[in-house]
C-alpha cells in the first residue's frame, strides 16, 4: 500500500522535472540571444567569443547570484557606464529575467 503511494508520487515527481528542465532551457537559449541581439558581445567575451573591451563574463554566474543580475540589469540608474544604461533600459521584465538566468548560468 504504501509502496503504491510512493510509486504515484514519484512518476508524478518525473513528470514534473523534465518539464521545467526544459523550461529552464528555454529561458537560458533566450537570454543568449538577448545577449547576441543587445550587441554585449561587441564589448564581452563568453567562452572566447566576443571583444574583451570591457570584462569576460564567461564565469559572471558564478561571481553574482540571479536575483543580483535581475536587479542590477532592471535598474539603469545603478549603472556608471552610459553604454549599459541604453542597452538595458528597453529590456521588458521578461527579458531581464532571460537574461539574468543566461548570465547566472555563465560558471
Ligand atoms: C560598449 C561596451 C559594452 C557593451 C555594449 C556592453 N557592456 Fe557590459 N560592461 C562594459 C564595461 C567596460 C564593463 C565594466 C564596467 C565597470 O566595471 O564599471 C561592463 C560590465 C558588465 C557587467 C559586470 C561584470 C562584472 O564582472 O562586474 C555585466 C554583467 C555586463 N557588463 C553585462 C552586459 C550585457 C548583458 C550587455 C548587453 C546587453 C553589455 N554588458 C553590453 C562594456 C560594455
Amino acid at each position: 500500500m504504501n509502496l503504491r503511494i510512493s510509486g504515484v508520487g514519484l512518476s508524478l515527481l518525473l513528470a514534473v522535472a523534465p518539464a521545467s528542465a526544459q523550461e529552464r532551457e528555454l529561458l537560458l537559449a533566450d537570454g543568449q540571444q538577448l545577449f547576441i541581439d543587445n550587441g554585449c558581445f561587441s564589448c564581452h567575451t563568453v567562452g572566447g567569443s566576443g571583444n574583451a573591451t570591457g570584462p569576460d563574463l564567461s564565469h559572471v554566474g558564478a561571481r553574482y547570484d540571479e536575483d543580483g543580475l535581475a536587479g542590477w540589469l532592471r535598474n539603469p540608474a545603478r549603472h556608471k557606464l552610459l553604454v549599459h544604461t541604453q542597452k538595458f533600459q528597453h529590456l521588458t521584465r521578461g527579458q531581464v529575467e532571460q537574461l539574468a538566468a543566461y548570465l547566472s548560468s555563465l560558471r
